[in-house]
């Protein structure tokens, strides 16, 4: 596995060696097997592999968030080495190599930009669509691997794929969760203990929910949601959402949904200070 911090010595292995159009898996480190499922994907689909490892300072709308994010290379390179071979490529860039200069773009992805996420941390998907445009730009990708955990950020790559980059293939990967069924995140390692042993209750809530979702109306549902979560102590739910997977219009009432259409039930949440999403899919027929 080879570790580049510089974008011209991508191009100059890229040249040396004949590559071209790697699998590629961007996230910004303290991984854990969620981020190795996706290695894992791209291994399979891809003769050559670049991950980059990056805390894009462009979409935290927190700057407290930013701060505490976690940052563990050397922790990182060694279990990204467990999955990858040894042509395969750790991107790691300062954040003066990835923005010279600020960034001056404004992207608007319309509707799927504008709730949930893009609602709640105005800036957000603009700092995303930054980073993972340059990152294509620099990693020159024929396929990019994006988790569902992140739900409407796959909606917002997928768009600015279809806009800008139509010759990379976004493919999307399932959820990885602990046992008790927390979505792995590198921010869990942040909640508080007491915190913690609750939090297999976000996905044993969206679970219990999807399953009412044949029968109950939306209100009824996002009621039990928000409920259930905000009853357990230092929890509150910020947004619940049951959205079309596609438009990410969010449904209103069970009259809405089309037959054609598969529907997400999105949470955004706090534990203490710490912010979780998760989704799962919701059948309403
Ligand atoms: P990060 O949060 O590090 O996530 C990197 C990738 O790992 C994303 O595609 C995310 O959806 C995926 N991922 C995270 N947890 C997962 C889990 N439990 N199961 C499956 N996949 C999971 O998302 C970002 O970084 C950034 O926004 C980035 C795209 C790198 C741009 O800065």
């Amino acid at each position: 596995m080879r570790v580049f911090t510089k974008r011209n010595e991508i191009s100059a292995y890229y040249a040396e060696n004949g590559i071209s159009g790697p699998g590629f898996v961007p996230t910004m480190g303290a991984l854990h097997e969620g981020h190795l499922s996706l290695a894992e994907a791209a291994k399979k689909r891809c003769p050559i592999v670049v991950a980059s490892i990056f805390v894009n300072p462009t979409q935290f709308n927190d700057p407290n968030d930013l701060l505490k994010y976690p940052r563990t290379l050397d922790e990182d390179l060694l279990l990204l080495s467990g999955v990858m071979d040894h042509t395969d490529i750790v991107f790691a860039p300062s954040v003066e190599e990835m923005y010279p200069e600020p960034d001056p773009r404004v992207f608007d992805f319309g509707q799927p930009g504008k709730i949930m996420e893009g609602l709640h941390r105005p800036g957000h998907f603009n700092g995303v669509a930054q980073v993972v445009s340059r990152l294509f730009d620099i990693i020159k990708p024929s396929a990019a691997f994006f988790g569902q955990k992140d739900f409407q950020q796959l909606v917002i790559v997928r768009e600015l794929a279809r806009r800008d980059y139509p010759t990379v293939e976004i493919v999307s990967c399932p959820i990885i969760r602990e046992t008790d069924g927390l979505a792995m995140s590198s921010r869990n390692r942040r909640l508080l203990q007491e915190h913690r042993i609750n939090a297999g209750k976000i996905f044993s809530t969206l679970e219990k929910a999807s399953i009412m979702a044949s029968s109950l109306e939306i209100t009824e549902l996002r009621t039990f949601v928000t409920n259930e979560i905000n009853k357990i102590p230092g929890f509150r739910t910020e947004y619940f959402e049951i959205v079309d997977d596609s438009t990410l219009i969010p449904l209103e009432s069970r009259k809405q949904a089309a037959s054609e259409s598969r529907y997400f039930g999105c949470i955004a949440l706090y534990a203490g200070e710490v912010r979780l999403i998760d989704n799962m899919e919701f059948r309403l027929q």
